[in-house]
């Protein structure tokens, strides 16, 4: 792995090169904490264990409460390991929105071979589709799309590595990604984008948004192109999504680092640039051909990514906005609820390995048709932090806690979390908020570090609360209940709703909690989402070798969770080399809209390039589908 460049690395992968192991040193003692524990629980049932552990009374015990009907209006499929779909019998799919579909007719038509023209891009479906929501407006259903990151092979075939050798390349490579906001219609072939829609509209990374919030106008935030640092070109690696009860999308920004480097690899960067993973060697080559990406002239640029972005869908002129009292961090997405006197609540995971869970409270109450446009800026950030005995609390960043100004606690938001002692946690992804019980859930990806070394920030990982698992290879979901049944509370329960692990592979904790089994197994929980049944969709996106410690797990699949009896099972799998993600339903819910992200292969043409797709999922009797 040394020797890669850095495009072919994984953003894991990246991180480990730019924070390597450390020697022996006084992290020794979390080591030999969670070894101690582990071998504990490895002598023992998981379900023992995990009581031994404090970690799984409310778990086992919705176990035991197993439905004996079950829920789930589909019978379960097996793993796929081939490059197709495979739905449960009664169900069929097709592709919508391809990458490279136009969204208006001016865009030329996608080549197998080469993709799209660099003006293309920006006038069709961009790529690697991920967080998207639906809105009706004026009737119409409108989805608000995604498009995190380049796959550079596909991109620029005809390029060494698919590396961009000149602003053309770079150019083409931004307006592939971003936002794609698209209607679509039902027709005699089923659902379709519906192209030259007033309404249509790319986002690219160069698309002009404002940035609002305690870091607007801060001098971390000025560059020579904007010296009021309140003016942004662009959003970056466009991950999980948001939507908010005013009808906005949220687009959450989150591997932004690996897109600035130094054209100057003697560079001396500011400290805090290490925390956010920003370093003169850049992920994509931007820097070489695009001076706003080049470190060693606009050393600042890296300041003014890694927010929660706000685009109105019914209004393709506007401008987005950046809320940077949201904080500063990988954003994975948004999960938007209210507290009980009607304050907005928004849950935010940082996604590195060690980092935190977050939590925005609003000062006003959301009113329908009231004021809205300061709910994201006038409020009280948290970051959560779980005790093993099964509790846990929210900590404001104030600058009394955290010694920081409003401003930099929005710009360096990892650092305040650090200062208040946040649990670090094996990789938050997707939030989702149960709309029949107050609780929330947080996917917890994987973290092959935990109790193995500390995050970037240097605060430890040891092994305990809700990441129970040294080198935690499968993830977890874990769940929470706010005091009161508030989701403003100061403080919450919380146990995990499923352990992944490999029962046909381990004994012990790796073989993951009661409610995993043979035939439902899967690794690494992402995207999630609730349908208005209160089931919970679970996407994935791991490690689909179908070997090892992933022997019997397939493609990256679809499950769908029973909050009350605890039970999962397997509903849609993925072409290999796909991830699964972003999820939503249609206005009548007898469709649901799948993401399939890099799929491999000629997937879903069968011919020339692969092409990132969402497909529509129904049911062949025109029954609700969630
Ligand atoms: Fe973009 Fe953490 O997934
Ligand atoms: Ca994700
Ligand atoms: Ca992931």
């Amino acid at each position: 792995m040394d020797d890669m460049p850095l495009h072919r690395l994984s953003f894991d992968e990246i991180d480990e090169r730019r924070n390597p192991r450390p020697a022996e040193q006084d992290f020794d003692r979390v080591v030999a904490r969670a070894m101690s524990r582990r071998g504990f629980m490895g002598v023992l049932a998981f379900g023992s264990a995990a009581a031994a552990l404090g970690i799984g009374p409310l778990l086992t015990s919705t176990a035991a409460q197993a439905q004996t009907t079950s829920r789930f209006p589909f019978t379960p499929i097996g793993i796929s390991t081939d490059f197709d779909i495979h739905v449960p019998e009664g169900y069929a799919w097709k592709p919508v929105a391809r990458w490279g579909d136009a969204l208006f007719s001016d865009a030329p038509a996608f080549d197998p071979a080469k993709g799209t023209t660099t003006e293309g891009q920006a006038r069709a479906f961009g790529e690697n589709t991920d967080g998207m929501e639906l809105f009706v407006i004026d009737g119409r259903q409108v989805i608000a799309v995604n498009h995190e990151y380049v796959n550079l092979d596909v991109n620029l075939p005809g390029n060494p590595d698919g590396l961009p050798l000149s602003a053309e390349d770079v150019l083409k490579l931004q307006n592939a990604q971003g936002i794609s906001v698209m209607e679509v219609a039902e027709g005699p072939d089923g659902w379709a984008i519906v192209v030259d829609s007033p309404l249509n509209r790319r986002i690219t990374n160069n698309t002009p948004m404002t940035l609002t919030g305690p870091a607007a106008g801060h001098d971390l935030l000025k560059t020579p192109a904007d010296p009021t640092g309140t003016q942004v070109l662009g959003t970056l690696n466009n991950c999980g999504a948001g939507r908010t009860p005013w009808g906005t999308y949220l687009t959450c920004e989150e591997n932004f680092n690996g897109y600035f480097g130094s054209t100057d690899a003697a560079l001396a960067l500011p400290e805090a640039f290490s925390r956010y993973g920003i370093e003169v060697e850049g992920g994509y080559g931007y820097e070489k051909f695009d001076a706003r990406f080049d470190l060693s002239k606009n050393i600042n640029e890296p300041n003014r990514f890694g927010y929660v972005v706000e685009i109105n869908p019914a209004d393709p002129a506007s401008v987005p906005v950046k809320h940077t009292a949201l904080g500063r961090f990988k954003h994975e997405n948004a999960e938007l609820t209210l507290a009980a006197d009607g304050r907005v609540v928004v849950y935010l995971g940082d996604d590195e390995r060690g980092e935190f869970l977050y939590r925005w409270v609003s000062a006003a109450p959301y009113v329908e048709g009231g004021d809205t446009s300061r709910l994201l800026e006038d409020g009280q950030l948290y970051v959560a932090v779980f005790a093993d005995d099964m509790t846990g609390k929210w900590v404001a960043l104030t600058p009394e806690a955290t010694g920081m100004t409003p401003a930099e606690i929005a710009i360096h938001t990892r650092m305040a979390g650090s200062k208040v002692g946040a649990t670090t946690m094996d990789r938050p992804e997707w939030v989702a908020v149960n709309p029949i019980a107050v609780e929330a859930y947080c996917a917890l990806t994987n973290n092959t570090n935990r109790g193995v070394k500390p995050n970037a920030g240097g605060d430890a990982t040891p092994v305990g609360g809700p990441n129970p698992r040294e080198k935690n290879g499968f993830g977890q979901i874990v769940r929470w209940r706010p005091t009161g049944e508030d989701h403003a509370a100061e403080t919450f329960t919380w146990d995990l709703f499923v352990m992944a692990g490999n029962p046909s592979v381990h004994e012990g904790p790796f073989a993951g909690s009661a409610n995993v089994n043979v035939g439902n197994m899967f690794n690494s929980p992402d995207g999630m989402s609730f349908d208005s049944t209160g089931l919970l969709w679970i996407q994935t996106d791991g490690d689909d070798s179908n070997e090892g410690d992933f022997a019997g797990q397939g493609n990256n699949q679809m499950l769908i969770g029973d909050p009350v009896s605890g039970q999962i099972e397997r509903f849609l799998t993925g072409p290999n080399g796909s991830e699964v993600t972003g999820l939503l339903w249609s206005a009548d819910r007898k469709t649901a809209f799948v993401g399939i992200q890099h799929p491999g292969g000629s997937w879903p043409d069968g011919t020339g390039l692969p092409r990132s797709t969402v497909i529509a999922v129904w049911r062949t009797d025109g029954a609700l589908i969630g």
